[in-house]
Parts: C-alpha cells; structure tokens; sequence
C-alpha cells in the first residue's frame, strides 16, 4: 500500500514513524516533511520515505501530487488543511483519505462552532459567550469579573487566545482581538470563557463517525518556559501517561465528553472520522473542555506513538472507513516523555540554519526517538528550519526512568541558542 502523509512538523514525524512500521506500507511519501522524515525507511521493504517539496497548506498542489503518484491512502496532520476541506477535495477526486471533512473540522476551525455545539449537547465546559461586536464582549467580560480567557474565533496558529484576571486586560483582549485585528479576520467572532483553575491535560480520542476510541492521558506543557511562565506555545514537551485520573475516573471522564458529543454529532448530520483531541480543565467542579481540536496534538503525538502497540495503517483506514468497533486500542505500560528542543527567540522570533549536532548519539539511546519538527538537510548536515525544532522522546517502565532517558538524550544534541524546558514532566512525578 503506497500512502501519502501530509505535514511537517514533529507530529508528522511520528506519525511518518509509526506508519513506516505497518508490513502493510511499500511506499511513503510526506509533503513536505522534513530532515528526519527523510531519514525514515519502511519496515516491509527498506524504502526510503521520499519528501516532496508540496506545502501542507497547497490544496491545488496536494491534488496534483495525488494524481500524479496515485497514494492508496493519505493522511493528514495538521488543521489548517483539513479546515481548508483537502478530505473534501481528495475523496471528490477517488483518493481515499484520512481526517475529518471541511465540516466536521469546524469543531477546530471555529471555536464559535465548537462553543455553541457543547452547549446545545450538554457537554461539560466553561461559562461562555459569543459575540460579533466589541460593546458586548465587554459588558460580557465585566459580568465575570474580569477574569476571563478572550479567544479569537478562527484559527491564530494557537495564539489567539488571552488570558485575563482583571476588566482591564479583558478590555484590551477584546480590542487587540476585534479592533486592532491582531489575528486577521480569525477576530471577527469571539469567544470569552470564564477563566477556570485546576490541571489541565489533553485527551485525544480516534473516531469513525460512530464511534469514539479514547487514548490514555497526556500532559501538555504549553508557556515557554519552566514553572508555566512565558509566552504560549504551540507546545513544549508532554508525557503520557498524566496521572490524575485513575482508569476509572478517565473512563468516565471520556464518557461525559464523548457520549454527549457522539449523538450531538449524529442529531447535526456531522460525519466525523478523524481525531478528537478535547483540551480539558479538570476542575473542582469536574472537568471542563476548553477547546476542541481536530488532529492529533503536537508534541502529544510523539508519546502517544511510542506507546501504541497497534498497527497505525489499520487504524487509521478503520477510522476512516467507519470500522473502529472491530479494533481495541493496546498501549504499553511504558511511560513516554517528549522534551521539545526550540530556536532561541520562539515563540518569538528566531533564526534558522543553525547546523544541529548529535542526532545519531541521542537516537543510538535505548528507547529513545528524536522526532524532527523545524530541520532541514543541508549539505549533508542537519539545520534547524523552524521554532520547534526537534521533540527528543523516550520510554521507560516508569515516568522518572522515560523523563530521564529524553534528558539524556537533549544533553547529546547541540545547535546554537536552544532552549527547552527543564520542567516536563514534573507535575506528573510530584503528584
Ligand atoms: P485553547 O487554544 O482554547 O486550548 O487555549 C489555549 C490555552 O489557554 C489552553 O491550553 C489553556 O491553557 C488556556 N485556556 C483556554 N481556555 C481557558 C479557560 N477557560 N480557563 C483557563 N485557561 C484556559
Ligand atoms: N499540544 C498542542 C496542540 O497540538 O495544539
């Protein structure tokens, strides 16, 4: 089976990964990729996966890299194409493909959406409100007191969402968001949640328009830097599992979500076959989803990878063929930590091209994978090519073990100016 992955970040890596270990793959391409995708080769016949130099978010250019290699089967990483409808437009043309439709990405694509289908379907989030003018996001906004979380509607590459503790700043969000047009027309709607305490984890579950399959627990970690301070990422590092919720509390975690979800689905005609990943609050007052996401996250997937024993290609094609009742999700008992390796200056600016040393002496480590984001090669070398640049995961039979083997393993690779938290995974182990 010849398979398209479309993506190139460190999600798209492990994802490249865990697909290139089915028997059932002969020939892999990812566009566009990067330096470590390029590295990986297929476990039934040796092959290289080829990049091509097509970008994730060029539909026209995705379609005709489809025409012109025929892939039995695509999937893709990211939200912004599967938002822009790229299943829509590969299964219009007979290719089949993997992720959610255009509508069905919406519950990402708009948080506006995602707000009014959990109210309308009894699923369990924060207080909140909607609006389309700036005059009634505030009065909103002072009716909680100021403490609030003002987020842009639409897609902001995870920036367009601020948090608040006084009217003030809850002033000012609105008008960065709605008058100054800081995130482009992704500001034209808000949604302002009342601002909730407790841990937060993520929660990913693989669906087939009927059915939902929940994974274990991970942990994001999403400020940039240690102790939660700094700037808002795309991600810093994660562990899987995260240990506060017992199998029991999980399961029934999982349930108050996803039920409520599944037949809100079902009652709105939304065929969704893809990856639920819930953002969730667990609070005083149980847990509370702050947001949906439509694709795996990133860098949860570089742990959920390393920890599922099942084939990815037969998964995937279940979920996107409506099967998954069929298949049982195995996980190992091992703990994973991804600890995310980022250019000096992210999520700032930053340069590239800094030639990154290393590699093999990190991924030559026991239950060790350095998954590749932001690399290029380059003359032969490796250099880096975005803000999150490598995601250096390892496993190990507890969380102290794999979060000391991924520290490890950083301490091997060298490129001018990174910087990486020290902290991940340390919520876990003082638990
Ligand atoms: P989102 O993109 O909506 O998940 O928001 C990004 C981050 O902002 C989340 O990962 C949380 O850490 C934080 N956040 C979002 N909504 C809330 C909320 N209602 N209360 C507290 N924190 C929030
Ligand atoms: N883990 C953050 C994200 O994928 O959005």
């Amino acid at each position: 089976m010849k398979i398209l992955v479309i993506g190139s970040g460190g999600r798209e890596h492990a994802l490249v990964w865990k697909l290139a270990q089915s028997s059932l793959v002969t020939r892999m391409w990812c566009a566009p990729g990067n330096a470590g995708v390029g590295e990986e080769r297929l476990v039934k016949n040796g092959a290289l996966v080829e990049c091509v130099a097509v970008s994730a978010e060029d539909l026209p250019a995705l379609l005709a890299l489809a025409h012109r290699e025929r892939p039995d089967f695509t999937v893709v990483g990211p939200d912004n194409p599967l938002a822009g409808g790229v299943v829509d437009l590969f299964q219009a043309n007979g290719f089949k493909i993997w992720g959610p439709n255009k509508q069905a990405a919406q519950f990402e694509a708009s948080k506006a959406f995602s707000q009014d289908f959990m109210q309308r379907h009894g699923i369990p989030t924060a207080q909140s409100g909607t609006f389309i003018e700036p005059t009634g996001a505030k009065q909103f906004c002072a009716s909680l007191g100021g403490r609030c979380v003002v987020k842009a509607d639409g897609l902001a590459l995870g920036k367009g969402v601020l948090i608040c503790t006084t009217l003030a700043q809850a002033e000012a969000a609105v008008d960065e968001i709605m008058v100054s047009k800081a995130f482009g027309s992704a500001g034209q709607c808000v949604v302002i949640q009342e601002l909730l305490e407790g841990i937060e984890i993520s929660l990913h579950a693989l669906c087939d328009g009927k059915v939902a399959k929940l994974f274990p627990t991970s942990q994001d970690h999403k400020r940039a830097l240690d102790g939660d301070i700094g700037l808002n990422t795309g991600g810093m590092g994660t562990y899987s599992p995260a240990p506060f919720l017992s199998d029991a509390e999980l399961t029934s975690v999982g349930d108050a979500i996803l039920q409520p979800w599944l037949r809100g689905c079902v009652a709105d005609g939304i065929d969704f076959r893809g990856l639920l990943y819930p953002g969730v609050m667990l609070t005083k007052s149980g847990p509370k989803v702050l947001e949906f996401n439509a694709r795996f996250g990133d860098p949860e997937t570089q742990v959920y990878l390393t920890r599922l024993q099942n084939d990815l290609v037969e998964l995937l094609l279940a979920s996107s063929e409506g099967r998954l009742v069929n298949h049982q999700l195995r996980w190992s008992e091992n703990a994973s930590v991804c600890v995310v390796m980022a250019s000096g200056g992210y999520p700032g600016s930053y340069p590239k091209g800094k030639v990154i040393s290393g590699l093999l002496e990190a991924n030559a480590l026991p239950n060790t994978k350095v998954f590749h984001a932001g690399t290029i090669s380059k003359d032969g070398q490796t250099v880096t090519n975005g803000g999150r640049v490598l995601g250096v995961t390892a496993w190990a039979k507890d969380l102290t073990n794999a979060r000391n083997a991924a520290y490890e393993a950083v301490e091997k690779i060298h490129f001018d100016g990174t910087h990486f938290r020290r902290d991940i995974a340390k919520k876990g182990l003082q638990r």
